[in-house]
């Protein structure tokens, strides 16, 4: 597919191409499988936005890894976040004493992460670290604790690569800015 975008009317400018994602996953990837050698990690992806990047990023890393999932609703409108979150589907795993790595799609406010870190840590892992695909450029990163990042990124509303827009254009194999209906 083109990278310079679609021709889909809701997309805007391609931000993040298939290869740069690539490229990037694959160092992320380096990165954690030298940080966590000769440790058991279980990655844990916050749906549904993380699948693809997590998917990808597994097939990076070279320790022995487990999956788990937790998907999460955030109270109030869908494109702004109001950092009261529910979880809508919780581990299966137990992460009492494991490494556990958090993935997840972006950091806008970074109140989802901040309120899943704290439920976690409360659950007495033996460690636990963010990855977010893209975080925004204003975010604090001291706060925020993101260990490992993709991509900054601007204020732009974006979507592909697992984020989507009232569901639609998870899909796309690239990360572009969307201009339709939000
Ligand atoms: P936060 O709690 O403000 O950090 O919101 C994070 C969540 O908001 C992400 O996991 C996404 O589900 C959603 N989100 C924020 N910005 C975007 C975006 O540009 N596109 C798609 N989803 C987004
Ligand atoms: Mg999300």
């Amino acid at each position: 597919m083109n990278v310079e975008g679609s021709g889909h009317p809701d997309l805007g400018d391609v931000l993040v191409s298939e290869q740069q994602l690539r490229d990037r996953v694959a160092v992320l990837g380096k990165e954690i499988t030298r940080d966590y050698e000769g440790r058991d990690l279980l990655m844990v992806g916050i749906l549904k936005g993380a699948f693809i990047f997590m998917a990808d990023l597994a097939r990076e890393i070279a320790v022995p890894v487990e999956f788990d999932f937790m998907a999460v609703s955030s109270y109030g409108s869908s494109t702004k976040s109001s950092g009261v979150v529910r979880i809508v589907k919780d581990l299966d795993a137990d992460v009492t004493d494991r490494h556990v790595l958090l993935v997840e799609d972006i950091v806008d406010t970074g109140l989802t992460l901040n309120y899943l870190r704290k439920n976690l840590l409360a659950r007495g892992p033996a460690s636990l670290e963010i990855c977010a695909l893209l975080v925004r450029r204003d975010v604090d990163r001291e706060e925020a604790r993101v260990r490992y990042t993709g991509f900054d990124i601007g204020d732009d509303f974006v979507v592909g690569y697992g984020l989507d827009a009232g569901q639609r254009h998870r899909g796309l194999p690239y990360v572009a800015a969307y201009r339709g209906p939000a």
